[in-house]
């Protein structure tokens, strides 16, 4: 399996605090079944700032640290990028990474608006034949009161990645509910975990996935698992699934079927 959001690198974030942090969550990585996953520190998000040289040489050192340590894990480098009015001119300075040196970036928004410019932003991203992926935008208050707002975005071109623990309920029954509700209607192309901490908050990636089986179809899951190879491997997603999502009311319409009294 591939995670391609991960606060894994240590002390540059709010993720792992230290190298021996790192190896424990690259650790509860490889038990949970996952061989590839994309270290995205934060940058530019007023609080913390990492410039893509810095989080390069990380990546080679924390690789090497797993080589040491005989953790079959490998990690490659990219960013979570706070949407902010130097972004463009930061990724012609080579400031900024993509997901893997992929054509995909992270980009993350505020929690309690969308930016005016937004829309702008995935425009210009597209034109430097970029494709930008919005990670947990069930987690937008605007986008909560409306998924009206994360479909304008993706008619511009942007993606979006879910957080396992969003769907999991980790974050509460509102954004539990969102989070289901944009990838029913096929907003979603991506899940991972937004890993910061082994116990804390965790991968549960797999879980995740058997949970969109379950309440998707199978064929979703395997959507969402390919789509993240597809990053790693800087290929277009997949095309999503035909199959109808079973809705609660024809789950309990087929439920009062079989259990008629
Ligand atoms: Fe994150």
């Amino acid at each position: 399996m591939i995670d391609i959001h991960t606060h894994i690198l240590p002390g540059i974030d709010d993720g792992a605090d230290s190298w021996e942090a790192t190896l424990n969550l690259a650790r509860a990585a490889v038990s949970e079944g996952i061989t590839t996953l994309i270290a995205t520190p934060h940058h530019a998000n007023g609080r913390y700032t990492n410039f893509a040289s810095e989080v390069q040489e990380l990546t080679r050192l924390a690789n090497e640290r797993l080589v040491a340590s005989g953790i079959p894990l490998s990690i490659a480098p990219g960013q979570e990028i706070r949407v902010h009015e130097d972004l463009l001119d930061a990724w012609q300075r080579g400031e900024l990474l993509s997901l893997a040196g992929s054509m995909y970036v992270l980009i993350e928004m505020p929690s309690n608006h969308i930016p005016t410019k937004m829309e702008e932003l995935i425009h210009e991203l597209r034109v430097m034949n970029l494709t930008p992926i919005i990670a947990h935008p069930e987690r937008n208050a605007e986008i909560v009161k409306s998924s009206d707002r994360l479909a304008r975005l993706v008619d511009r071109g942007a993606c979006a990645q879910v957080t396992t623990h969003s769907l999991l309920g980790g974050f509460g029954k509102q954004i539990e509910k969102t989070a289901w509700s944009l990838c029913k209607s096929g907003l979603v192309h991506v899940i991972s975990s937004d890993a910061h901490h082994p116990e804390r908050r965790g991968f549960r990636l797999r879980e995740a996935y058997e949970a969109i089986g379950r309440r998707m179809g199978e064929p979703w899951a395997d959507y969402y698992f390919a789509n993240a190879q597809c990053v790693a491997d800087n290929r277009d997603f997949g095309m999503q699934p035909k199959v109808q999502v079973p809705s609660k009311s024809s789950i309990s319409r087929l439920f009062s079927f079989f259990y008629r009294p």
